[in-house]
């Protein structure tokens, strides 16, 4: 393992442009459970639940259930070693961007920059019907559904219209922006750093799959192996981010 910690240190040193693209395996350490594997969220609960569909259907419900999955949660979550590590490479011009599938906002809470939340985020709300935006931390979640003031006020709705947490749900697009600079990073990086994902959901995976394509090495850390790595990977670091990270880090 040091021999590869070194091998991939010496890479990322002598690299012009390193792209992080992290999954929920970076935030396991913060206390935030996978959606994979033994102890992940699909194993007790039905992904159908966090369809468009059914949140639209079942706004009461969809919230009660997205409040006790993700917002209390991510509130007692803190960045954990590996989110911090990603921080400081970025500081030291090493680490161009952030890729990140969660929506957990631990990346830009170590101090990353240039994050791409390809899967949204929990901190913001969006208004289903005129689309104004809200800071979660303003919104009161302990009635639920939450519902817009803006449209509250307007003779347009005497209710107030539904909020939807503005991450993507099954059925819904990857948002335009974080699209295209992550597709991107595809192009411009040289290192791929891939922390912590399964690499099992589309369009995300594509992504270092792309880097690779255009010539990127891959540098890849996981307690266990992922589809990435015996198809793209070129260094893999098997074992948890925060000690991998800490360890890379160190050395840089
Ligand atoms: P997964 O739950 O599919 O995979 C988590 C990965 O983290 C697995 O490969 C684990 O082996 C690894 N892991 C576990 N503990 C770790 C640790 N301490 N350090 C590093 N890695 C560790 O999560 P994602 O790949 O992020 O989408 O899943 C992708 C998407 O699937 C999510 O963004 C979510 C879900 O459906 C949406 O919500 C749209
Ligand atoms: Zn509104």
């Amino acid at each position: 393992m040091k021999a590869k910690i070194q091998e991939a240190t010496e890479l990322l040193r002598s690299s012009k442009h390193t792209t992080v693209f992290s999954g929920a395996g970076v935030s396991v350490e913060s206390g935030i459970p996978t959606f994979r594997g033994e102890a992940g969220l699909w194993e007790k609960y039905d992904p159908s639940l966090l369809q468009i569909q059914y949140f639209h259907q079942y706004p009461e419900r969809s919230w009660k259930l997205i409040k006790e999955l993700f917002y209390d949660v991510i509130e007692r979550a803190r960045p954990n070693p590996a989110h911090i590590a990603v921080a400081r490479m970025e500081e030291m011009g090493i680490v161009k961007a952030v890729i990140t599938q969660n929506i957990d906002n631990l990346h830009q809470e170590a101090g990353s920059k240039i994050v791409y939340e390809f899967h949204g985020t929990v901190k913001r709300l969006v208004c289903t019907k005129c689309e104004k935006y809200y800071d979660s931390g303003t919104i009161d979640l302990s009635r639920l559904p939450p519902t817009c003031l803006y449209c509250k006020q307007s003779p347009v709705s005497e209710q107030g219209s539904l909020l939807k947490p503005d991450f993507v749900f099954f059925g819904e697009p990857i948002p335009d922006e974080a699209r295209a600079s992550s597709f991107a990073e595809a192009n411009l990086a040289d290192t791929f750093l891939v922390i912590g994902t399964s690499g099992e959901v589309m369009p995300a995976c594509h992504i270092p799959v792309l880097a690779k394509q255009h010539g990127a090495k891959i540098i890849e850390i996981n307690p266990n192996p992922s589809s990435f790595s015996s198809a793209i990977t070129d260094i893999f670091l098997q074992g948890q981010a925060g000690y991998v990270m800490s360890e890379i880090q160190k050395d840089l």
